[in-house]
């Protein structure tokens, strides 16, 4: 991702996220997440999540600790202020923080809200600093939308997971047609270019999946997706009834997707070929456990 294409979106995106009163000064805001947003300001939102990580909890994340019976090193990619790393520490797992955004209210320096050391790393979905084979999970929550090549993205994720390791993404908008992803794209960035001036578009982020590219991905990067498609109570179940008679395009779902790549069949297209190649990134790690890699604070 260019310099500058970067340094404008984490603008662009710490100037909504400050305006939507995302983050606090208090420490117990932090710990609550995802079951209450304390502040008040985005609780609609925070009750959503709070399904999704309950749901994967019950679902996906006790099968996988059942089957691999340690704690279990995951990768928490696009981690915001790091509640999904602080959840899976309580359950005794070696979670790694990864993102761009290193705010202290909203991003990776959060953390320290947290009362426990988190390892924490400032790096992109794209070029990951770790080893090959680090991770038994890796969890995108609200955030793998971000991508601009979803292909690209898999494919480093794919080189840092063990085999049959799981990567799951969760609340990320899914549609039943890429046309409707495309709407709804639009109206995002006319309705932040009327509110702040900007359309928060200087990276070309994919922002939606659509259930054609699921089954693209499945076939051309050998995943097998486990689908899962939660309960989000009856107003969420009446959205796409109400927008039919209203006559607006067809809202979002957020299905979980969990993910295994098949073992021992790569990718047919060698464009997309997982790289065993080390990075030039700074942050490359040298030894150690999966948590232990190249980690250090975020400053
Ligand atoms: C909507 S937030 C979700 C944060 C957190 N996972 C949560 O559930 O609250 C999306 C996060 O993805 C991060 N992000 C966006 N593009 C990224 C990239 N290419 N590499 C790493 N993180 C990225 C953003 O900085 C942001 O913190």
């Amino acid at each position: 991702m260019p310099v500058s294409a970067r340094q404008r979106f984490l603008e662009d995106y710490r100037t909504i996220r400050s305006a939507e009163g995302r983050g606090s000064a208090e420490p117990s805001y932090y710990r609550a997440l995802p079951y209450r947003d304390l502040s008040g300001k985005n609780s609609a939102q925070w009750t959503i999540r709070g399904k999704s990580y309950r749901y994967f909890e019950r679902k996906i994340l006790s099968q996988i600790e059942r089957k691999t019976g340690r704690p279990l090193d995951v990768l928490d990619l696009g981690a915001g202020n790091c509640w999904m790393s602080y959840r899976l520490s309580l359950r005794r797992h070696k979670p790694v923080a990864l993102d761009i955004f290193a705010d202290a209210m909203d991003g990776l320096r959060a953390a320290r809200h947290y009362g426990c050391a988190l390892p924490l790393l400032e790096a992109e979905f794209d070029h990951l600093p770790f080893r090959d084979s680090s991770f038994d999970l890796a969890i995108f929550n609200a955030s793998i939308h971000y991508s601009t090549d979803y292909r690209r993205t898999l494919c480093e994720l794919r080189r840092c997971l063990r085999p049959a390791g799981h990567f799951v993404i969760i609340d990320s908008p899914i549609y039943r047609l890429r046309e409707h992803g495309e709407k709804m794209r639009a109206e995002r960035h006319d309705d932040f270019e009327k509110r702040y001036g900007f359309r928060s578009d200087a990276i070309p982020s994919l922002e939606f999946f659509d259930e054609q590219t699921v089954a693209e991905l499945a076939d051309e990067l050998k995943i097998e997706w486990n689908i899962h498609r939660p309960w989000y109570g009856w107003k969420w179940w009446w959205r796409p009834w109400r927008a039919r008679l209203l006559g607006r395009r067809p809202p979002s779902r957020f299905w979980i997707l969990d993910g295994v790549f098949e073992v021992g069949r790569p990718p047919l297209d060698p464009l997309f070929a997982p790289s065993t190649q080390p990075h030039a990134s700074p942050g490359r790690p040298t030894g150690g456990s999966a948590a232990d890699q190249g980690v250090r604070p975020t400053k």
